[in-house]
């Protein structure tokens, strides 16, 4: 797989492909990163990505051209699969998203910024638009760092055992049980005896249990789907 990221900000996104999964499956040759800055495709002497929005009102919104000339200049070079545009009033981020956009090959994703980007851009280049929640953070690259961990993950190899994503929080609609590891009492504190019973078939039913109780407290909204 291979990811692009449009950004204002680059430097944002360099440390969380640095270290831990996200670097080993780069170095695997499992996924590409490729970053690149707004600001290199800006032709005018004043390196503007930005200006004021028709109509009047607060806030800079990101101009087409550069946008343009990067999106272009990188379908010259292959298919893309998704330009992805993330914006806080896209479509909310979930597992299913995750799963799916980890089986494609290439994807665009631009990150907003300011008031967002002229509607232009989203009516004639996107192909989706992600939020990863109802907040607001300063710019999409923190949530297409969000994005690109939850699929990268999901890409078989990444991960060393393989079952570990298969048996994450909404990856079945339920949330995780809980889990413990030695020792096996702490100031008092135990782990529960079924846990180091040996019976695995009643620990898995035990797990299950846990799942469903912790969902139906926690988010009860997953059980609708379930
Ligand atoms: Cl994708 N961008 C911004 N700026 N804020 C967000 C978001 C994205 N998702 C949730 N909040």
């Amino acid at each position: 797989m291979r990811i692009d990221i449009i950004t204002v900000v680059p430097d944002i996104l360099t440390s969380p492909f640095e270290v831990s999964i996200l670097k080993r499956a780069i170095e695997k040759g499992l996924v590409e990163i490729h970053l690149h800055n707004l600001r290199d495709y800006v032709t005018d002497n004043y390196k503007q990505i930005d200006d004021y929005q028709f109509g009047g009102g607060a806030g800079m919104v990101m101009m087409i051209e550069p946008i343009d000339k990067c999106i272009s200049a990188l379908k010259s070079e292959r298919n893309y699969d998704e330009i992805i545009y993330m914006t806080p009033d896209g479509e909310r981020f979930n597992q299913r998203m995750a799963n799916s956009l980890s089986l494609k090959e290439n994807i665009i994703i631009l990150c907003g910024h300011y008031k967002g980007v002229d509607q232009r851009v989203r009516d004639h280049f996107i192909t989706r638009e992600i939020s990863i929640g109802d907040y607001v953070l300063s710019g999409g690259e923190l949530a297409a760092a969000v994005v690109c961990d939850s699929i990268i993950r999901l890409i078989p190899g990444v991960l060393g055992n393989e079952t570990s994503a298969l048996t994450d929080s909404f990856q079945d609609d339920l949330l995780a049980p809980p889990v413990y590891t030695r020792p096996a009492e702490y100031k008092g504190w135990k782990v529960p005896e079924i846990l180091t019973s040996g019976n695995f078939p009643k620990i898995e039913t035990w797990r299950e249990e846990q799942s469903y109780l912790r969902t139906k407290k926690l988010r009860p909204d997953l059980l609708g789907e379930y």
